[in-house]
């Protein structure tokens, strides 16, 4: 492993033929979305730790929903950043596959990004806890919001702890890891599976990875470069090594 070789990672995606991302909520935080784990992240707070569970849905689901209202009222607020808008200019150039993300704040696609696989969901999704109604909502939820086809109620489709991620999403996910020579690894602490051992799976096919988090991370030892520094900085420096 490499640091800081910012060149040597450059190199890595320039020869990559099939090149995709995964990406934590490392890289929304220049765009002021709360990480989970940081100083001021969301887990640090134990009561919220409670509420992302089918349990506490069961228990008191306007509670969650008041939850999930405020994270949507502050996502409402905030601006996709450069990190999102390079990852958007690489796809579009076809340098970038596909974009696994973590992240449930929907920041890729508003940065236009348009192969996503969102692993975790999206915080504006919807599903009904009785029918298999789905849907997007636009505006943070006012009260628990009721299920159009059968009136029971609307949750955030979103992976709550105890759940497993959409099947066809991590099919599809699989097939990337798959194809990928290379994988840029941005923003994640890579301590929740399965999306911790994404990287290894390309690693372990012979592809390289290339890391940028603002800390060293459990998968730091095993990436070929590892860049310390924040994404909407390092992104663009690395985009401009490009040309
Ligand atoms: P974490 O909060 O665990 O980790 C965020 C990572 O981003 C840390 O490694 C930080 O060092 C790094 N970071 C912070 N600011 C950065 C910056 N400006 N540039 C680059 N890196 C930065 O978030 P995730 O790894 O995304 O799941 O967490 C994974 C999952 O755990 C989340 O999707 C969520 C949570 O439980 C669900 O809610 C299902």
């Amino acid at each position: 492993m490499v640091k800081n070789h910012i060149q040597a990672a450059a190199e890595i995606i320039k020869e990559s033929k099939y090149l995709i991302a995964l990406t934590g909520a490392g890289i929304s935080k220049e765009s002021n979305v709360p990480t989970f784990r940081g100083e001021d992240g969301l887990w640090r707070n134990y009561n919220a730790m409670e509420l992302a569970t089918p349990a506490a849905f069961a228990n008191n689901p306007s509670l969650v929903w008041e939850w999930y209202s405020w994270r949507q009222g502050l996502i409402a607020e905030c601006e996709p950043n450069p990190a999102h808008n390079i990852l958007v200019k690489w796809e579009e150039k076809g340098i970038l596959k596909t974009l696994i993300t973590q992240n449930v704040d929907g920041l890729h696609r508003r940065a236009g990004s348009q192969n996503v696989l969102e692993v975790h969901g999206n915080l504006w999704a919807l599903k009904c806890v009785s029918c298999n109604y789905v849907g997007m909502s636009n505006a943070p939820a006012l009260g628990i919001p009721p299920c159009p086809q059968c009136a029971s109620h609307l949750r955030p489709d979103v992976v709550w702890f105890g759940e497993s991620l959409d099947a066809g999403i991590i099919d599809q996910v699989y097939i990337e890891l798959n194809k990928a020579d290379a994988c840029l690894v941005v923003g994640t602490s890579a301590l929740v599976q399965p999306s911790a051992s994404f990287p290894l799976i390309v690693k372990k096919r012979g592809g390289q990875l290339v890391e940028v988090n603002v800390e060293e991370t459990s998968l730091t030892d095993v990436v070929d470069v590892h860049l310390l520094g924040m994404a909407g900085n390092v992104l663009p420096s690395l985009d401009s090594l490009l040309d």
